[in-house]
């Protein structure tokens, strides 16, 4: 989720915003805005694109004004465009309000508005709760903070909020819950963002907002209260990170960062849509055509590179669980062929960007052969998102380092979710393994957790591994596919040579590479092929390779055999790719950065290869 920043004091406010917003640029973002709260009242401007092209639109204005706020919108309800930019104004024109994160029962909020006889500009879940806390404050609360704290309690979902109220001007009113919000203390004047990167060359001083607080900021005073109206006494830290430190989150590389990212993004992936509790899967993309998906003939994948992978995984779910046959397909590959597109096809494209080029030529071959096209993107509103007739959107964030880390679980977690939900609706699985499986996908964010806690060990092995010339990754069932994304890893942070390989077929051919030098990596969590891929271990090791091996927690019998172990928390076998790509993503990161190289931006490599 996207960018926030905010002033009140002596100094021009639009200054101060525009040039915070352009310090949150790394995060990635689709449009940008400003409500500045001016003599003559509040002004608001925004705009679908870049920074810059905001800055452009306001030259020549009069943007007097000593308070602001600003933000830089990665769209999540409602596809980028200057209506649903934020700021986003209230229906008396009083309010100015910006958002980060995702308010999950915006839907049922928006009902009780519109009956209430309330209008929409935005497709936006913001301007719902914007809106909600503007009929609050209408109709039952004292004070604009009031209302904020009354619609807080019943907003469920991630957010940072600040509004501003032209009746008073130079007041803040901030809130989080899940997302991020620091505030910079200055003398006679207060900084708010998304992180410190644009506080820091005002004041060292900052205070951490905590969830559930609320912080009313004037220039001269800063007062945090909780939802419960009790006053709380801000902490006040000094910041000790640089500027291009802060902006990684404190981690050496984006890689890095967004690899510690994924218990939060698979926790965004699944939140509002599976509910453990109440055993559910609610996809508002996918509900309305759950019968296309459950009576599909057959289901294409169309990706490139590490989505691809995705694919190859999803493949190995929806056959097991829907009994649907499933095609995995090089986008660039079909769309040179003269493939067979049958009516009752469904073309799953997957794509972090949503603006590959081979992707999007191939889905456009298949739309015009009659094909369905759902769409699995990260992207919102993005090229390959508007092709599709459905699809789903995976909430990983933006995604800055080249090599895909976050998305790629987060491709996972939505395709697990679907191929569960049509498994389900078509009867191939009973309540009890629905149930199950909704439990062991709950789980995931904690086990990422515990798995990132072995990086300490990992960055070790990097080191053992770093100079070796060639890698192969093995892996069987789910986890054949991981072998190839891992390899896929490697090679393009750190240019070592890496295949992935079915285990199985070693022994067709590839065997013949095993020598001393030659690290192995199995991925070889327990499953139903896992005594035959222990033989596949005995093999390499009886021609002197080296084995990693991505295991099982208490798996002893892989243990004796491998030289390196990488162990991850015991998982159903159709869930466990969740987890062993995480271990791999951090092999290649650590062999790529102790090599010297710039793991963010590959050498050759774009983040979104839109040429053919
Ligand atoms: C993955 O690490 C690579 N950067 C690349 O293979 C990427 O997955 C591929 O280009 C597809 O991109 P997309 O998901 O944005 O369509
Ligand atoms: N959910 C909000 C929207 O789609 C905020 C997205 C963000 O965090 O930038 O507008």
């Amino acid at each position: 989720m996207c960018g926030i920043v905010a002033y009140t004091g002596q100094r021009e406010a639009y200054p101060v915003i525009l040039k915070g917003l352009k310090r949150l640029e790394y995060r990635g973002y689709d449009s940008a805005g400003v409500a500045l709260s001016e003599g003559i009242g509040l002004s608001v401007y925004k705009k679908k694109g870049k920074v810059s092209q905001l800055e452009e639109s306001l030259i020549g204005k009069q943007l007097n004004a000593l308070s602001g706020i600003g933000h830089t919108r990665w769209a999540t309800h409602g596809e980028p465009s200057d209506r649903n930019a934020h700021p986003h104004r209230s229906s008396n024109g009083k309010l100015a309000l910006v958002h980060n994160g995702i308010i999950e029962n915006y839907a049922s909020l928006k009902r009780e508005l519109v009956n209430k006889g309330y209008s929409f500009e935005s497709d936006t879940d913001t301007e719902v709760l914007l809106k909600f806390i503007e009929d609050i404050f209408n109709h039952q609360s004292e004070s604009l903070e009031e209302a904020v704290r009354i619609a807080l309690r019943r907003v469920v979902g991630a957010y940072v909020i600040i509004l501003l109220n032209e009746d008073e001007p130079g007041t803040l009113i901030a809130a989080r819950k899940g997302s991020p919000l620091v505030i910079g203390i200055g003398k006679g004047e207060h900084f708010l963002a998304s992180d410190a990167s644009p506080i820091i060359e005002y004041t060292k001083e900052v205070v951490y907002i905590n969830d559930y607080e609320i912080a009313i900021v004037k220039p001269e005073e800063l007062i945090l209260k909780n939802l419960g109206n009790d006053k709380v006494t801000p902490f006040i830290t000094q910041l000790d990170m640089e500027l291009a430190a802060i902006e990684k989150g404190g981690y050496t590389h984006f890689m890095l960062k967004e690899i510690f990212e994924q218990p939060t993004t698979v926790f965004d992936c699944l939140r509002g849509r599976l509910d453990a509790k109440e055993g559910t899967i609610t996809m508002g993309g996918v509900d309305p055509h759950l019968d296309k998906l459950t009576n599909a003939n057959r289901i294409i994948m169309l990706a490139c590179g590490t989505s691809w992978h995705a694919g190859l995984v999803a493949e190995y779910v929806f056959e097991e669980l829907c009994r649907i046959p499933v095609e995995v397909e090089y986008a660039s590959e079909f769309r040179y062929r003269n493939p067979v597109i049958k009516e009752g096809d469904i073309i799953m494209a997957i794509s972090q960007s949503g603006e590959t080029a081979d992707t999007l030529v191939a889905m456009d071959m298949a739309k015009k052969q009659g094909a369905f096209l759902f769409g699995v993107v990260n992207v919102v509103g993005s090229s390959i998102s508007r092709m599709s007739h459905a699809g789903t959107y995976t909430h990983a964030g933006p995604e800055i380092g080249v090599a895909s880390t976050k998305a790629f679980t987060a491709q996972l977690t939505v395709l697990m979710m679907i191929a569960m939900k049509v498994a389900y609706a078509k009867g191939t699985i009973d309540q009890k393994r629905y149930l199950h499986l909704i439990r062991e996908l709950d789980s995931v964010p904690g086990k990422i957790e515990v798995i990132l806690e072995t990086n300490e060990q990992l960055k070790k092995i990097a080191e053992r591994y770093k100079d070796a010339r060639d890698f192969l990754y093995l892996g069987r069932g789910y986890n054949f596919p991981i072998a190839l994304e891992g390899a896929l890893k490697l090679k393009e942070i750190s240019y070592i040579h890496a295949e992935g390989y079915p285990a199985a077929e070693m022994k067709h051919g590839p065997i013949a590479l095993v020598e001393e030098k030659l690290p192995v990596v199995f991925v070889a969590t327990k499953d139903a092929y896992h005594d035959k891929i222990i033989s596949n271990a005995q093999e390499i090791k009886a021609r002197k390779g080296k084995v990693l091996a991505v295991i099982s927690e208490g798996d002893d019998a892989f243990a004796s055999l491998a030289d390196e172990t990488l162990p991850v928390p015991v998982a159903d076998e159709l869930i466990a790719p969740l987890l062993t790509v995480i271990p791999l993503q951090l092999l290649a990161y650590y062999i790529g950065n102790a090599k010297g190289l710039d793991v963010d931006k590959p050498r050759n490599l774009a983040k979104s290869v839109t040429v053919e």
